[in-house]
C-alpha cells in the first residue's frame, strides 16, 4: 500500500475540509465509493465502508456496516453456492489455466480490471509507488492526493482537475494487449461481462460491447453540467478548446454557465446503477479473471468475493492483492508484469494470430 495514498494529518485534522466532506451525502442504502487507503476520508464522508477483506479467502465473513454489498452479504453468498473441497478446481500452472478458459463450457468469464491494464498504454496507475499518479500530484497542491477525486474539492476548485485532464485526454492513448485479450474472450463468445474501474474509455475503444461493459467508476467520455445536469460529450470541441486552453469547461446552454464535470464518480458520489448488477452477474460467473488492480477501492474490490470457492479465479498483477493474499484453493496467480503474463497466456490459448489480427485491425 503506497503510503503517498494516506491522507496527511494535517489535512484529515483541516478544519475547512473536514466542513466540506462532511456536508457530501451519500444514498446509505448503497455503499459508495471509498478508499480503503484513507480510512479516515470514509469516516467522515459517513460512507458505508466494507470491512477489510476475511483473513481466508473467499468463504470468511467479516463484520460490516454495509448493507447490500456488505463483505457478510458477500459471504453469506459465497456459502451458499460452496461446494465440496473435491469440486475445487485445482490449477498447476498458467496452461492448465488456459486449458480451462479453452474448455467449450466456458462460456461466463468476468474480467475484473483497474488502472494496471492501463499502464502498457502509457497512463500511469493510481498507487505504484514513484510512478502512480498519487504520487504525482505535488504540483496541484492538493491538500491529500485523492482530493482530485473528491466532489466537494472539485466544486470548489476543478482546476487542479482539470490540468490531470489535459494530460490524460481520452484520445492521446491506444489499448494494448490487456484490452485486446478481453475483446479476444469476447470475439470466442467467452466474455460474459467485463467490470472496469478504469475511466479512459480504452475497454469502448477496443470494442467491448455496451451491454458487457461495466465501468464502475463512470467514463471521462461524457460529461454533466454540475448546474442543469446537461450532458456532454466530452470531445466536443468545444470542451477539448477549454481544456487544451487551460480554462474550466462551462455549460454552453443559455445563461447556465455550471461547470461541467466528467462523468467519473468521484469519493462521495455513488456507482453506476449498472454496476450494481455484480449481485446477479458474479454468481454465473465460470471463471473470473482479475487484471491490474490493487484491489483497495470498495465497493469495488469485493465483487471478486461475490463467488463460490469453487469459481476459478485468474490473478495477473504486479503484486498479490486482496482475498488473493489467502491461498484460495480455485486461485491461480501469475505475478508480474500484465503484457507478459496475458502473452503467456494467449499462447497457450493458441490466440496469437487473432491478437495480431486484432492489434492491426485497431491500429
Ligand atoms: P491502483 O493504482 O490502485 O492499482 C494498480 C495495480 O496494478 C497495482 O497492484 C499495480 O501493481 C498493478 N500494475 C500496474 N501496472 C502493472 C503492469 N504493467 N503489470 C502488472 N501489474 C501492474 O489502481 P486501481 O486498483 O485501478 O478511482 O485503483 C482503483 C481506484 O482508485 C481507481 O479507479 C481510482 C483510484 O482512486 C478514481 O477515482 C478514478
Amino acid at each position: 500500500m503506497a503510503e503517498s495514498s494516506k491522507i496527511p494529518e494535517q489535512a484529515k485534522h483541516s478544519s475547512d475540509l473536514v466542513d466540506q466532506l462532511g456536508s457530501l451525502s451519500l444514498d446509505s442504502s448503497k455503499a459508495g465509493r471509498s478508499d480503503k487507503d484513507s480510512p479516515d476520508l470514509s469516516e467522515t464522508l459517513n460512507v458505508e465502508v466494507l470491512s477489510s477483506k476475511s483473513s481466508s479467502g473467499k468463504d470468511n465473513k467479516s463484520s460490516t456496516s454495509g448493507e447490500d454489498l456488505s463483505s457478510e452479504s458477500i459471504s453469506e453468498q459465497g456459502d451458499q453456492l460452496s461446494t465440496p473441497d473435491e469440486d475445487v478446481k485445482k490449477f498447476i500452472s498458467l496452461e492448465d489455466v488456459a486449458a480451462h478458459i479453452a474448455l467449450d463450457s466456458t462460456k461466463n468469464v468476468v474480467v475484473i480490471a483497474g488502472a494496471g491494464i492501463s499502464t502498457a498504454s502509457g497512463i500511469p496507475d493510481f498507487r505504484s509507488p514513484g510512478t502512480g499518479l498519487y504520487d504525482n500530484l505535488q504540483k496541484y497542491d492538493l491538500p491529500f492526493p485523492e482530493a482530485i477525486f473528491v466532489l466537494q474539492y472539485f466544486v470548489s476548485n476543478p482546476k487542479p482537475f482539470y490540468t490531470l485532464a489535459k494530460e490524460l485526454y481520452p484520445d492521446k492513448y491506444k489499448p494494448n494487449i490487456a484490452h485486446y485479450f478481453v475483446k479476444l474472450l469476447e470475439n470466442e463468445g467467452k466474455l460474459l461481462h467485463m467490470f472496469t474501474q478504469n475511466i479512459d474509455g480504452l475497454e469502448r475503444m477496443v470494442g467491448i460491447p455496451e451491454n458487457k461493459l461495466i465501468e464502475a467508476h463512470g467514463t471521462v467520455t461524457t460529461a454533466t453540467c454540475l448546474k442543469c445536469r446537461h450532458k456532454y460529450t466530452t470531445t466536443d470541441t468545444f470542451i477539448k478548446d477549454a481544456i487544451f486552453g487551460d480554462k474550466i469547461p462551462k455549460c454552453s446552454q443559455s445563461k447556465c454557465k455550471g461547470i461541467l464535470k466528467p462523468d467519473i464518480v468521484f469519493f462521495g458520489e455513488n456507482l453506476p446503477d449498472k454496476f450494481w448488477n455484480f449481485k446477479h452477474i458474479m454468481p454465473k460467473a465460470d471463471m473470473i479473471v482479475v487484471l491490474g488492480t490493487s484491489l483497495e477501492v470498495e465497493p469495488f474490490a469485493s465483487i471478486v468475493d461475490y463467488c463460490s470457492v469453487n469459481t476459478p479465479r485468474l490473478l495477473i498483477n504486479n503484486e498479490v492483492v486482496g482475498s488473493f493474499k489467502y491461498g484460495g484453493g480455485s486461485d491461480f496467480l501469475q505475478i508480474g508484469d500484465l503484457s507478459d503474463g496475458l502473452r503467456k497466456l494467449i499462447k497457450h490459448l493458441n490466440w496469437d494470430e487473432k491478437l495480431s489480427a486484432l492489434s492491426k485491425q485497431s491500429v
